[in-house]
């Protein structure tokens, strides 16, 4: 059984994982008003990724025997002044998840709760990997400076990303 503190706290990163699905659909719409569907094509599937990593925290706090608490959902922005601004904002989010996580992997520890420091371990792990596909990006756009071409070949080639659903 999951203590009331840590349901709480998984139930607030659960919000947060929601609305980091929030904000990269808004992302994923400021690329789509300016006819870049590669972009906002990635910015949809890490949408989907953030839906999951929810999911994922909803099934766990079941098996716990605790109680899925639903919050509001911030309002996320929704314009950016370019998409080396987009990305850019996106690795600070991932960089904020990360210390989130960090901060869930502590209070387990204080509680005693081995269950749930293993299962967020996964999160841990996920966190490297969601911060250096963001970061490729951005080292990317940061290349190509306003090179039209360049963010034309961007586009294609971050178009062809599929979701990959989380183990
Ligand atoms: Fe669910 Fe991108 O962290």
């Amino acid at each position: 059984m999951l203590s009331k503190t840590m349901q709480d706290a998984l139930n607030d990163h659960l919000n947060h994982e929601i609305f980091s699905g929030y904000l990269y659909l808004s992302m994923a719409a400021s690329f789509d008003r300016i006819n870049l569907p590669g972009l906002a094509g990635w910015m949809k599937v890490q949408a989907q990724e953030e839906f999951a990593h929810a999911s994922k925290i909803y099934d766990y706090v079941h098996e716990r025997g605790g109680r899925v608490i639903f919050d509001t959902i911030a309002k996320p922005q929704a314009e950016w002044d370019s998409p080396l601004t987009t990305f850019s904002h996106a690795y600070e989010h991932e960089q904020e998840v990360s210390e989130r996580i960090n901060t869930l992997v502590d209070l387990a520890e204080d509680e005693r709760d081995r269950a749930s420091k293993i299962f967020l371990e996964w999160f841990v792990s996920e966190q490297v990997e969601e911060e250096a596909s963001v970061d490729s990006v951005v080292q990317q756009l940061k290349l190509i400076e306003d090179s039209p071409h360049g963010l034309f070949m961007i586009d294609r080639e971050l178009g062809q990303r599929v979701l990959v659903s989380p183990a």
